[in-house]
C-alpha cells in the first residue's frame, strides 16, 4: 500500500490562529482526506511550536510562564482543527519530551560529527519572525518579513556549518527539482544558495525557553533549528527506528507558507544531509492572504478569525472558498464579497441546484423510485465520458497540488450536469410518456451527483455526506475509495429518493 506523509508548519503559540494558519491546515486535510480516499496509508501531522523569545516575551506581557502561554493557546488551535474537521493523526507540541530528546540527539550527532562548532555571533536578529538577517537583506533597516526592527547581537552560539552543504544542496535540487514548489520558489532557492550560504547560529544563551544544548545548559537551541524536527520527532528516533519511523519518513511533502521558505528549503535539508537522514520528498510553499486589499495584521484591525467566518458562512462554504479563490501557492486576497460571490453562484446555484432539480424530478416523476433506466443514448455517453475526464483531472490536480485546478475540474462537471438535464429535458419525456428514457436521464443525473460527492469529499465533507445521504448510499462517503467506488454505474437502480434541505443556502446579506 502507497503511503503519504503530509505535514503543516507548526504554528507559534504567542497568538491565537487566524485564517493563514487556517489556510495551511485546511491544504494538508484535503490532501490527506484525497490520499486516504485514494488508498494510500496516510500520516497527517501538525502541531505547535512552543520555545523561543518571541513565545517568552509574550508571556512576560501577559504575566505568565511561558509554557502556561502554551498551554491555554494550544488548546485554542486544537479547538480549530476539531470545528475545522481536521483529520490530522497526531498534534506535536515541541515542549513534549518525545521531541525534545530527538532534537537535542540531532544536535549531539552534528556535533559529534564536527558540523556544528562554538563561535561567537555578532548580528542583526528579528524577534518577531525568530531569524537573522544581513543588512543587505533589510528593508529600509526594518526585517523585510514583518518590518519590525532588527536587534543586535553579540553572544558566544554554537554554529551548524551550513557554507559546507551548499553544493551538496545545489546539487539536490538540481536532480530534484520537485524539491520545491511551485517552480518559481525553487528558482528563489537555488538564487540564494547560489550567492553563497554562511554557516548558521542555532544555539542562544540570552534567554532560558528552549531546549538545553546536551552538556552546555546555558546555551538554549535555536528555535528554528528545534522546531523542523517535529516533523522527524513525531515519528518517533531515528536511531531506534520505530514503526512509524520505519513506514513515514521521509515526508511526502511540507506544506508552508511562502514566508518559511528558506528555513524548510535550505537550512532543514542541510540538516538532514549533514545527519546521513534522507531528505522530504517536496516543500510546497503556498502564498499569503491579504484582506480586502490589505495586508492582514493586528496593527489593522482586520485580522480575520476562521471561527467566524465559518459560524457566519458555513464551515464547507469556508473549506471551499480558501482553496478555490486562488491558485494554491499564489498570493490572495480575501473579502466578504468574494467568498459570498462564490457560494452563491457555485454552491448554492450550481451544485445545490443540481442536487435540488435531480430530487424534484425523481419525486414529481416517479415518487422517488426510478423504474429500470432504458439504454443509454450518445448524449449519455458523452455524460459518462464528462466523468471519466474530471476523474482524471481531479487526479492529475492533486499530484500537483493544485487544489484550484481540482475544484474547477469538479466544477466543470456539475455545468456539465446541468446541461445534461437541460438537453435531455426531462419534462419533456415526462408529458411523452417515454418512462424508459427518462429514467436513464434521472439514472445519469443521480450517478453524476454520486461521483461528484466522492470528489467533493475531501474539499467538503459535510456537505459531500450529504449528496451521498440523499442518493440513499450507506456509511461515511470518506471510507469510499476511489478505486473501488469511483467507477460509473455503481449506483443501484433501487434508491429511493427523498426531499432534502437545500445544500447550499444563498447567502443574501
Ligand atoms: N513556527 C513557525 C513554523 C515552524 S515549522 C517547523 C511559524 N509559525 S507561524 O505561526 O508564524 O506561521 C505559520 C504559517 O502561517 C506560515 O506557514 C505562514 O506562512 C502562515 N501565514 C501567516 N500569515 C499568513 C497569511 N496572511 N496568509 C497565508 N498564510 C499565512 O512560522
Amino acid at each position: 500500500m502507497a503511503k503519504y506523509y503530509v505535514t503543516t508548519p507548526i504554528y507559534y503559540v504567542n497568538d491565537v490562529p487566524h485564517i493563514g494558519h487556517a489556510y495551511t491546515t485546511l491544504a494538508a486535510d484535503v490532501l490527506a482526506r484525497y490520499k486516504r480516499m485514494d488508498s494510500a496509508d496516510v500520516f497527517f501531522l501538525t502541531g505547535t511550536d512552543e520555545h523561543g523569545q518571541k513565545i517568552e516575551r509574550a508571556a512576560r506581557e501577559k504575566g505568565l510562564a511561558p509554557k502556561e502561554l502554551a498551554d491555554r493557546v494550544v488548546v485554542r488551535f486544537k479547538d480549530l482543527w476539531e470545528k475545522m474537521k481536521i483529520t490530522n493523526d497526531d498534534f506535536i507540541r515541541t515542549t513534549e519530551p518525545r521531541h525534545e530528546r530527538v532534537v537535542q540527539w540531532l544536535f549531539k550527532t552534528l556535533y559529534d560529527k564536527g558540523d556544528i562548532y562554538l563561535g561567537t555571533y555578532e548580528g542583526l536578529y528579528c524577534v518577531g519572525c525568530e531569524t537573522f538577517y544581513t543588512k543587505q537583506q533589510l528593508e529600509d533597516g526594518r526585517c523585510p518579513v514583518c518590518k519590525r526592527e532588527p536587534e543586535m547581537f553579540s553572544e558566544p552560539n554554537f554554529f551548524f556549518r551550513l557554507s559546507k552543504y551548499q553544493d551538496a544542496l545545489l546539487e539536490h535540487y538540481e536532480k530534484h527539482p520537485e524539491f520545491v514548489k511551485p517552480r518559481l520558489r525553487l528558482n528563489e532557492v537555488v538564487s540564494f544558495v547560489k550567492q553563497g550560504l554562511s554557516d548558521l547560529s542555532i544555539t542562544r544563551t540570552g534567554f532560558k525557553w528552549g531546549i538545553p544544548v546536551p552538556n552546555e545548559p546555558e546555551h538554549v537551541i535555536y528555535v528554528w533549528f528545534d522546531a523542523l524536527i517535529n516533523y522527524i520527532s513525531a515519528l518517533g528516533h531515528p536511531e531506534e527506528g520505530g514503526e512509524l519511523y520505519e513506514k513515514f519518513w521521509p515526508a511526502d511533502v511540507h506544506l508552508i507558507g511562502k514566508d518559511i521558505l528558506r528555513h524548510h528549503a535550505v537550512y532543514w535539508p542541510a540538516f538532514l544531509i549533514a545527519a546521513g537522514l534522507p531528505l522530504p520528498k517536496c516543500v510546497f510553499a503556498h502564498g499569503w492572504w491579504t484582506v480586502e486589499g490589505e495586508k492582514m495584521s493586528k496593527t489593522f484591525g482586520n485580522v480575520v478569525d476562521p471561527h467566524e467566518m465559518i459560524d457566519v458562512y458555513g464551515l464547507d462554504q469556508f473549506r471551499y472558498f480558501l482553496l478555490r479563490e486562488v491558485p494554491f501557492g499564489m498570493d490572495g486576497d480575501f473579502s466578504k464579497e468574494a467568498i459570498k460571490a462564490r457560494i452563491n453562484s457555485e454552491l448554492a446555484n450550481d451544485l445545490g441546484n443540481l442536487l435540488g432539480r435531480a430530487q424534484g424530478m425523481c419525486i414529481k416523476y416517479f415518487s422517488g423510485r426510478l423504474p429500470a433506466p432504458g439504454p443509454t443514448e450518445g448524449i449519455d455517453e458523452a455524460l459518462i465520458e464528462a466523468a471519466e475526464e474530471m476523474d482524471e483531472n481531479i487526479r492529475t490536480a492533486m499530484e500537483d497540488v493544485a487544489f484550484q485546478q481540482a475544484l474547477g475540474a469538479l466544477m466543470g462537471f456539475v455545468d456539465r450536469v446541468n446541461k445534461y438535464i437541460d438537453e435531455t429535458a426531462p419534462w419533456t419525456l415526462f408529458r411523452e410518456k417515454k418512462t424508459d428514457r427518462l429514467a436513464r436521464v434521472l439514472y445519469d443525473v443521480l450517478e453524476s451527483l454520486r461521483l461528484i460527492a466522492l470528489h467533493f469529499a475531501p474539499f467538503c465533507p459535510d456537505s459531500a455526506q450529504r449528496i451521498w445521504e440523499a442518493l440513499g448510499q450507506d456509511g461515511e462517503v470518506c471510507n469510499a475509495r476511489y478505486g473501488t467506488h469511483g467507477k460509473w454505474g455503481l449506483l443501484g437502480t433501487d434508491v429511493e429518493i427523498r426531499r432534502t434541505p437545500p445544500l447550499f443556502p444563498r447567502i443574501e446579506q
